[in-house]
């Protein structure tokens, strides 16, 4: 299983996004997490397509796109165009999920079901044969600096558990809440993928990121 960081540009300094991203980059951040807000789906409204467009031109990272937006099918293309690689809907946002799942993979680009921390975990179970990635929201989405659910850990074992019945590879994402002090357990429950926001971008950027490394190395 390979260990990815996937700093959370919601908590960059966007008066220094260029540079913070690069020390994300240039400290071993495969991923680059856009965290998508609409204020429909979620409260709060936080960045779109202008934004990934000039990010896509300043890094070599996968670009993470978490779509916190109502009826996303309708921004897959746009989404595409501007230079994602990764589009992730949440399953409570689509009318119909494997349209929007479906449409992603045949731009050719990987697909995420996200689902929010009171969306049963079986609502996961039918689109295993289409996903490259489920992301378990360990928080209500909406804002970063949140502290982590602890019943998300249960939640992330139980999915783990029918990706492995899948004999798919298919990697599982948390977000919200993750920092240094928990990676680990979330680590040993089944996750892979790790959103970090405030846990990256407060203080020493590519010190936390290095601090990150570090843990996924004694897995190895
Ligand atoms: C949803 C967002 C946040 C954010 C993570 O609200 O997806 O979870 O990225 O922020 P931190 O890592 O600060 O909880
Ligand atoms: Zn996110």
């Amino acid at each position: 299983m390979k260990y990815v960081i996937a700093p959370s540009i919601l908590s960059a300094d966007f008066t220094r996004l260029g540079s913070e991203i690069k020390q994300t980059e240039e400290n071993g951040a495969a991923f680059l997490h856009f965290d998508v807000m609409d204020g429909m789906f979620v409260p709060n409204i936080s960045f779109g397509i202008p934004v990934m467009k000039s990010i896509r031109k300043a890094t070599g990272q996968i670009m993470d796109a978490h779509l916190m937006v109502q009826d996303p099918i309708r921004y897959l293309e746009a989404f595409r165009d501007a230079g994602a690689d990764l589009i992730t809907v949440h399953y409570e946002a689509c009318p119909d999920v494997t349209k929007a799942l479906v449409k992603i993979k045949d731009m050719g680009l990987k697909a995420g079901l996200s689902i929010n921390p009171d969306t049963p975990v079986e609502a996961v179970r039918e689109y295993l044969e289409i996903v490259d990635m489920v992301l378990v929201m360990s928080v209500y989405p909406g804002q970063g600096g949140q502290k982590f659910i602890r019943e998300s850990l249960d939640r992330i074992r139980d999915i783990r558990r029918m990706i492995t019945e899948t004999d798919r590879d298919i990697d599982l994402q948390v977000d919200g809440g993750v920092t240094l002090d928990n990676l680990r357990e979330i680590m040993d429950a089944g996750a892979n993928i790790f959103v970090a926001g405030s846990a990256v971008f407060g203080g020493d950027i590519g010190g936390n990121v290095r601090r990150c490394m570090e843990i996924f190395r004694e897995y190895e």
